[in-house]
This record gives structure tokens, C-alpha cells and sequence, in this order.
């Protein structure tokens, strides 16, 4: 009809103002409320970064005490919930849980899904941050047949996960600093990234007036995709496919073939046309954790390292602007924390949640919001006569 601007892919349309994150595709710079990725993921931990999505500021010592108070005060799931789990098969895929059981929170959490009350807007808030991992915990040991482990709110936030995840009550289990710092570092890497497809997806549920629960499972559900959070699977899966170095020039041709749809996986960013800030600190997480756990040749990093080798110097890749993204070393590093392929995108939602939750809460608390309601340029038949069924030919 012409009266409106078609846009696919919403490259050239912001849906939002916002405070929270910036970006600089050509620069390769990525900023939470102004802070660089680089300095928080050196210096800052994960709840510290999510007080400052959240609130705008980093805390001061004795806010960030308290706030890590409440987060850990809530980190238990209704023992409800847990039996919950049993619906399931074993084999179901752990995104599958995180979409259902997060949905399901607000079948157990009433008390926090008026969106009109700030005060339940903020228990929502600590609940999702606190419970989120709890839940991923639970998907991880009921697809693997052991016994839930529950949390346990002396430790931090990233210790706590890996605890729930590897622990088992018939050993001693101690979770190594450097392991716990590098899932710490994971989560401050993936916990916002401006306006992308799952965060857009929490907006736009979250404008019809959904309660929280309901749109950071909407979240999760976007993320789960290839081209967005299932990423780093689909890197892992493609390293292992390729498998030796002198297999890559066979995928890069791939790649590069018009007439077949196979990507480089890991590559690749709408908005940065740069080296991902992120991939960086990834890398350098990556050779940490491997190094810790005594892994000095690891194969598939090598097909990581020369593959990128190989990409950055090859003309196609050149021009179009497609560097490593986050996703290219997160597959290799959480594979050597212990994590199989199917838990990586749940790490990320893990992670997202906050981002989610900081994004939702601006939207909800700015004034001039309105539900989101995209329009179309109608394409299909004219108005016609309806005609019946004896009458079809
Ligand atoms: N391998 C080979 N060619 C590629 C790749 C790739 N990974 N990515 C883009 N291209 C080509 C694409 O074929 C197209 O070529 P042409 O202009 O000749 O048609 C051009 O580059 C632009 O690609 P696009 O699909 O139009 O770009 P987009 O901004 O719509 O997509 C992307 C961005 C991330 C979905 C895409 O680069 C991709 O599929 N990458 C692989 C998947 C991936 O690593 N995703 C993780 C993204 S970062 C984490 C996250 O946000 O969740």
C-alpha cells in the first residue's frame, strides 16, 4: 500500500530507546550502560554486571552485598517444580525444558506476575536471575538420570551452577576456581546485547502486558534457533565434523558456494563487521580453561585456530565482513567444562536472563510504551466471493 517502510530483518529500523547497551559493529566495541565488555570481564563479576544492566550503575559495596543477598536468597525452585521434571522424556532436549519450565514459573510465582506493582516486578526479576541456573541444573541431571543437586547460597553464582551441575552425592566434589571464574566470565560475555531477535521477542511479549515469566520463555524459545543462540552447538558440531586441519579449505569452499547453504558456523554478525569483541576474551577464556585442565593439544581447537587462520585471510570472508563471533571458541570452552553440545544454548539463556529481564524492565517503566504492533505490505489475493464447497472445481 506504500504507507508503509518494508524492512526484513529490521536492519534500518530501531524498535526502542535505550540506556542499556551499546554497540559498534565497525569498531568492534560492545558497552554495558557505557562500561566496556573487556574491563568487567577482567574485573567484574556476573551479579555485579547484573546490578548494572539492571539498575544503571555498579554497586557500591554494600549494595552489591545485599543484592547478592536477595539474588541467592531466592535460588530454590518450588519443590513442586522439581516433580514437575518428571513429565518429561529423558531424551527431550534441555531448550525444550528451559521454554516449559520457565513458562511454568508463573504458575508457581502468582505473587510476582503483576507488572503494575514495582515491587513484584523486582521479585520476578530475582527470582528469573536466581532460579534460571537452578532449573538449567535440574534439565542437565534429568537428561543424564542422576539426582537433582540443590543449591547452595555460600557459594557464588557461577561455583553454585557448576556445583549443581557436576556434583553427585556419592563424592566429594570441589569445583576449581578457574573453572568457576571462566563460567563466570561466559556469563558476563552473553548476559545483553541490545536489540537482537530473542531480546526483541521478550520486548514484543512483554508489550501486550505478559508477565515475566511468560516473555523471558518466549526469550528462550527465539534463542534456541541455529542462526541465534544454537550457535555454539552448531560451531562444535561443524569443528567436529571437519575434524582435521587439512579438511578446512573443503569447508571453506562450502561456505563460499552459493548454490550450497552450509555456513561457517561461529561466523558471521549482523551487526558487528569487526572482530567480535567478545570472540576475543572467548579465545583467551578458552586456552585458560584448556590449560587448567591439562589439555595441551586439544584437536578441536586446533581446526578452530587454523580454520580462523584460514577465514581471515581468504577474500570472500574479507568482504563480507564475516569475523568470529562469540560463538566459535564458547562451543570448545564449554565442552572442556564439562558441558555436552545439547547445554550450550541453555548457558547462554542462562546468561541472557538478566539482559532480558533489564530490557523488559525499560520497556515497562518507560512511559511512552506502547504494545508492539508490526504492519505488513499485504501481498496475497484481492477481495473475492466465497464459493461453495459443491461448487469447487
Ligand atoms: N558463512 C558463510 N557465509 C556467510 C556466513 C557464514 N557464517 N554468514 C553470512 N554469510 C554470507 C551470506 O551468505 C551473505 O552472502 P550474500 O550477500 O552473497 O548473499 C552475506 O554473508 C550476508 O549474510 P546474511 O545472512 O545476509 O547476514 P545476516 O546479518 O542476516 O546474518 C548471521 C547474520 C549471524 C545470522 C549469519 O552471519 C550466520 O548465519 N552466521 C552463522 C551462524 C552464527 O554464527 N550465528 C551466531 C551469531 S552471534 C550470537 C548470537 O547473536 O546469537
Amino acid at each position: 500500500t506504500g504507507r508503509f517502510t518494508y524492512d526484513p530483518g529490521f536492519t534500518s529500523t530501531a524498535a526502542c530507546e535505550s540506556e542499556i547497551t551499546y554497540i559498534d559493529g565497525d569498531e568492534g566495541t560492545l558497552l554495558y550502560r557505557g562500561y566496556p565488555i573487556e574491563q568487567l570481564a577482567e574485573h567484574g563479576d556476573f551479579l555485579e554486571t547484573c546490578y548494572l544492566l539492571l539498575y544503571g550503575e555498579l554497586p557500591t559495596k554494600e549494595q552489591k552485598a545485599d543484592f547478592d543477598y536477595r539474588v541467592t536468597h531466592h535460588t530454590m525452585v518450588h519443590e513442586q517444580m522439581s516433580r514437575s521434571f518428571q513429565g518429561f522424556r529423558r531424551d527431550a532436549h534441555p531448550m525444550a525444558i528451559m521454554v516449559a519450565m520457565v513458562g511454568a514459573m508463573s504458575a508457581f510465582y502468582h505473587d510476582s506476575t503483576d507488572i503494575a506493582d514495582p515491587y513484584q516486578r523486582m521479585v520476578a526479576s530475582l527470582r528469573m536471575i536466581a532460579k534460571v541456573p537452578t532449573i538449567a541444573a535440574m534439565a542437565y541431571k534429568y537428561h543424564i538420570g542422576q539426582p537433582f543437586v540443590y543449591p547452595k547460597n555460600d557459594l557464588d553464582y557461577a561455583t553454585n551452577f557448576l556445583r549443581m551441575c557436576f556434583a553427585v552425592p556419592c563424592q566429594e566434589y570441589e569445583v576449581d576456581p578457574i573453572l568457576s571464574r571462566a563460567m563466570d566470565r561466559i556469563f558476563i560475555l552473553h548476559a545483553d546485547h541490545e536489540q537482537n531477535a530473542s531480546t526483541s521477542t521478550v520486548r514484543l511479549a512483554g508489550s501486550s502486558g505478559a508477565n515475566p515469566f511468560a516473555c523471558i520463555a518466549a526469550g528462550i524459545a527465539c534463542l534456541w534457533g541455529p542462526a541465534h543462540g544454537g550457535a555454539n552447538e552448531a560451531a562444535l558440531n561443524m569443528l567436529q565434523e571437519i575434524g582435521t586441519p587439512e579438511r578446512i579449505p573443503e569447508f571453506v569452499a562450502r561456505a563460499k558456494d552459493k548454490n550450497d547453504p552450509f555456513r561457517l558456523m561461529g561466523f558471521g554478525h549482523r551487526v558487528y563487521k569487526n572482530y567480535d569483541p567478545r570472540a576475543r576474551i572467548m579465545q583467551r577464556t578458552c586456552h585458560e580453561v584448556l590449560e587448567e585442565i591439562g589439555v595441551k593439544d586439544d584437536p578441536l581447537l586446533n581446526v578452530a585456530m587454523e580454520l580462523e587462520r584460514v577465514a581471515l585471510t581468504d577474500e570472500y570472508f574479507l568482504e563480507k565482513k564475516l569475523y568470529p563471533n562469540i560463538d566459535f571458541y564458547s562451543g570448545i570452552t564449554l565442552k572442556a567444562l564439562g558441558f555436552p553440545t545439547t547445554m550450550f544454548t541453555v548457558l547462554f539463556a542462562v546468561a541472557r536472563t538478566v539482559g532480558w529481564i533489564a530490557q523488559w524492565k525499560e520497556m515497562i517503566e518507560d512511559p511512552s510504551q506502547r504494545i508492539g504492533r508490526p504492519r505488513q505490505l499485504y501481498t496475497g489475493s484481492p477481495k473475492r466471493d466465497y464459493v461453495n464447497l459443491s461448487d469447487r472445481t
